[in-house]
């Protein structure tokens, strides 16, 4: 009996208001309960989230490590080719500086450069000279056209064998690019589409760099260029009295050094 009753200022609650007062305490205490199931319902739901969110994030780790292991794997090969690459250069610099014409291979984006003047469309072979360890190939290559018309006159026996590995489907041919008809009797089917040369021409004289033109052009087909890509400041085709055309291009500037070059084409 409550304090007010036992001390007789208040009435005892009636039959009917004492079971008012039991079945809201059974709905009280029902709700109690619903709230407490949906509490551990959505506790379990918020570590189902933390676990499927903790799954993602090491996946996604993963992925990433997986990612930049590649990556840190094929920069360390390219790298190595490189640095191969460089040092064979050099070595082929130290036996004949004259013929090797430079002391690194030519930076991709003189390669690009060199190999933008191709189009791929124009079907037929393409004749690359003084290819060395390969990045104008590698250009030309990544530009389409197919390894297969690649004819690549090289006069370093060493190089030669490289890029008999690096382009296996395309005619590597060991010999004197200055006695180019003569070098390429046999390998040649039909004309050119285009002779790509890295060739030093200025290591040669004037009369010598006419004639290896004039030879270049009786391979190409009619309106093919001759490309050529040169680390000074005038045409290494002597233009006089040439019967070509030329157009040449601005600076490679990312280029060590700072080359341009020379699309030479049949003026009529
Ligand atoms: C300046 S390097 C260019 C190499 C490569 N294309 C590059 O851009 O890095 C000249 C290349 O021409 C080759 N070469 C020089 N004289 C040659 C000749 N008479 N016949 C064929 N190749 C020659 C050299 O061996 C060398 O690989």
């Amino acid at each position: 009996m409550s304090q007010l009753v036992r001390q007789g200022r208040a009435r005892p609650l009636s039959l009917s208001a004492r079971i008012g007062q039991s079945s809201m305490a059974t709905r009280i205490e029902d709700e109690v309960r619903v709230t407490a199931a949906d509490l551990v319902d959505s506790v379990a739901e918020v570590r189902l989230k933390v676990a499927a969110v903790r799954y993602k994030v090491e996946d996604e780790v993963r992925h990433t490590a997986g990612r930049l292991k590649t990556r840190v794997s094929k920069a360390a090969g390219e790298a190595k080719t490189k640095l191969g690459d460089e040092a064979r250069f050099i070595r082929s610099w130290l036996d004949a500086p004259m013929r090797t014409g430079s002391v690194t291979p030519s930076g991709p984006a003189l390669a690009r450069r060199m190999a933008s003047f191709v189009d791929p469309e124009v079907p037929g072979p393409v004749i690359e000279i003084g290819p060395g360890t390969g990045p104008v190939t590698e250009a030309l290559v990544e530009r389409g056209i197919d390894e297969a018309r690649l004819i690549l006159v090289e006069y370093s026996p060493e190089f030669c064998t490289l890029l008999r590995q690096r382009f296996p489907r395309a005619t590597v041919v060991e010999g004197d690019a200055y006695a180019l008809s003569t070098t390429l009797a046999g390998h040649l089917e039909g004309k050119a589409v285009a002779v790509v040369s890295s060739l030093p021409l200025f290591s040669r004289p004037p009369a010598m760099r006419s004639a290896f033109a004039r030879d270049a052009f009786t391979l190409l087909a009619d309106g093919a260029p001759l490309i050529q890509f040169t680390y000074s400041v005038i045409s290494p085709v002597p233009r006089k009295g040439s019967g070509l055309k030329a157009f040449v291009s601005d600076w490679v500037l990312r280029n060590i050094p700072p080359a341009r070059v020379w699309v030479y084409r049949r003026a009529n």
